[in-house]
Parts: structure tokens; sequence; C-alpha cells
């Protein structure tokens, strides 16, 4: 029995938790849930962004499951994802990105992974104002952080066949952080021989994914770049709805999709579970639940090749309901 948490979050977060809760259940694979809540939900109802449950569930489960959480721009409080990333030291934040047979989006064949900084940075959120009219952020970018997320890029690289890993960085304006982060991965590649090293400026490296995508095979960045180049990436393939993610530490792992909580479309019931059912399919398989992950990620393959059930993202008219049922029926 796996003990999971999970955070259903705010907007469609609640709808699409639900749908990956479902699947996960459907593959037969025992896991009992303690769902709890963290965001502007349950903040409105309890006067608590993230009640102390929250952290007593994470620290006692080490694996969850979470949905978005809404953070208000230009104001209010810190982002809660920073918060959980950060707290629990969270560095890696793997988001692989492939080509769903099936599904007709602009480009075929891409499977790529970005490894993304997930501690530092300017999320640091170190910011203040020097004077009216001017506004400063610190840039934090440390060896100790850039080694460890440049070594776990590396190491999944050579431990799943891949042959190339792109640092991507704007070292030649911000000399000292990003040369710093680019210098330090260039000395990780030194152990892995067999894995191309490339390195590459981040404005080249955006038109470079808009034409020719199939070319990247593992993205190492920092945390800025690398939440930009994500959702860039998620176009590429279908949307924010099929893109999952995972937020990994030494003992503590946080799966989640790339998107946000989609206040746009949240409680209509349209929201588009892939992405948060194939976050779950990466927990199954950082589970040890190898078989169930590939199942889930099948039915999602089958379902999308049918074309008959699909989300309104993807084109079709399907609610999140009757897609997750034919995600199931498909398992
Ligand atoms: P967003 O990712 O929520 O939405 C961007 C666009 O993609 C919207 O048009 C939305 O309808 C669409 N979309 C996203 N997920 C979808 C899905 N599953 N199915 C169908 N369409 C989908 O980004 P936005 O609007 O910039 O951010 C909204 C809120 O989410 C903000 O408060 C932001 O801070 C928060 N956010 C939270 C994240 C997290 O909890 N990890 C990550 C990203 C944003
Ligand atoms: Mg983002």
């Amino acid at each position: 029995m796996h003990h999971i948490t999970l955070i259903p979050g705010d907007g469609i977060g609640p709808e699409v938790a639900n749908a990956a809760r479902k699947v996960i259940d459907a593959t037969g694979v025992k896991v009992s849930w303690e769902t709890v809540n963290a965001g502007e939900a349950v903040w409105k109802s309890t006067g608590s962004l993230v009640p102390d449950e929250v952290f007593q569930s994470l620290e006692q489960n080490r694996v969850a499951l979470k949905g978005p959480i809404t953070t208000p721009v230009g104001k209010g409080f810190r982002s809660i994802n920073v918060m959980f990333r950060t707290k629990y030291d969270l560095y890696i934040n793997m988001r692989p990105v492939m080509s769903i047979p099936g599904l007709e989006t602009p480009f075929n064949g891409i499977d790529l992974v970005i490894f993304r900084e997930n501690t530092e940075d300017l999320y640091s959120g170190i910011e203040n104002i020097k004077e009216p009219g001017r506004a400063e952020a610190t840039k934090v970018i440390t060896e100790y952080a850039s080694e460890r997320i440049a070594e776990s890029a590396f190491r999944y690289a050579a431990e799943h066949g891949r042959k190339k890993v792109t640092v991507v960085h704007k070292a030649n304006i911000m000399k000292l952080t990003d040369g710093l982060f680019l210098e330090t991965a260039r000395k990780v590649s030194e152990a892995y021989p067999t894995i191309e090293f490339q390195d590459m400026i981040v404005d080249n490296m955006s038109m470079q994914l808009v034409t020719k995508p199939q070319n990247y095979d593992v993205i190492v960045t920092t945390n800025l770049y690398g939440d930009i180049l994500s959702d860039l990436c998620a176009g590429l393939v279908g949307g924010l709805g099929v893109v999952p993610g995972a937020n990994i530490g030494k003992d503590m792992a946080i799966f989640e999709a790339v998107h946000g909580s989609a206040p746009d479309i949240a409680g209509k019931g349209i929201a588009n579970p892939t992405a948060l059912i194939l976050s779950g399919a990466m927990m199954l398989d950082y589970l040890g639940e190898k078989q169930a992950a590939d199942m889930v990620r099948k039915a999602i393959q089958k379902t999308m090749e049918k074309r008959t059930v699909m989300t309104v993202d993807l084109g079709g008219k399907a609610s999140t309901e009757a897609f997750t049922d034919a995600i199931i029926s498909n398992l």
C-alpha cells in the first residue's frame, strides 16, 4: 500500500486531481490517499494558505500528487509552489515533453526532458524598492545547486540511453551568474564522455525549439528559463493540458503538471486532465510501479489515437469526466 498526499489545489486543480486519482486507482495499484489542501480556496475557508496538516502529511508520506495553486500577480502572498520546493529542497524540476502518437500537433517525434533548477535564481524572492520608481531583484546562482541539477540531468541521460545534454543559459550577458551555471555544468559533463555536451543561449534556444524541437534530448537550465521553456515546449506537443512534471528532492517528491490553475476554464468541467494523469504515471514510476505507469501512458495514447473522446483544448467536445472515463476504459 502506498500512502500518498493529494493536494487538489485551486481553479481546475480539483477537477484534474479527481481524474488523476480515479485513473491511478483503476490501475489496481493499492494507494491510500490522504487529501489535504493548500492555496486560495482553503485560505478563503480557513484563513490559512497552507494549514499545518499539509506539512504533516507531506512529511509523513514523502510523496504527493498536487494540483495547481493560484498565486496573485504583482501583489499578495509568495508562491506556495516555490515555498514547497525550497522548504523541502525539491531541487529537480523534471518535465518530459513528448509527442503523443495520435494527437495532431505542429510537430511529430519530439522526445525531450527538461531539468529545471528548482530552488534558486530569480525565484529566490529577493526583491526591493531602492527608491520610488526603481525596483531591484537579486539573481542567486550557486555552484552547489548548479552542480546537483547538472549531475541529475547527465545521470538521467546516462541511465536512459539519451545522447545529448543541452545546457541553456545567458552567460554572454550574465557572465558571473549564468557563467557559473554553465561552467559548473561543463565540469559535470566531463564525467560523462559518451554523452554529447552542448550549450545554447536561451534566446537562440527558443528559436531552435520552435523550428527543430526534435534535435533536443535532455535540456538542463536555471529556474526562470526552465519555467518559460517548459510552457514553450508544451505548446509544441498539444498544449499545457498534456505536459506532466515532478519536483524531486533527496527523499521527497511532489508530482504536478506544468500548467497553472487555469482560472479561465475553472469550474466548467472541461479541463484536460492528461497532464496531471501523466504526472501520476511519473509518480507510479517513482514508487516502483512501472507496469501500472506504462498502462496509464498506453491508455492515454489509445484514447488520443481513437480521437472520438477528446477535450476542448485538443479540438474535441468531451468533458473532463467523459475523457477520464474513456482513458479508464482503455486501461
Ligand atoms: P495556466 O497554466 O493556468 O493557463 C494558461 C492557459 O492554458 C489558459 O488558457 C488555460 O485555460 C490553459 N490550460 C492550462 N491548463 C489546462 C488544462 N489542463 N486543460 C485545458 N487548458 C489548460 O497559466 P496562467 O493563466 O498564467 O496562471 C493561472 C494561475 O496558475 C496563476 O495564479 C499562476 O500563478 C498559477 N500557476 C500555478 C502553478 C502551479 O501550481 N504549479 C504553475 C503555473 C501557474
Ligand atoms: Mg510555469
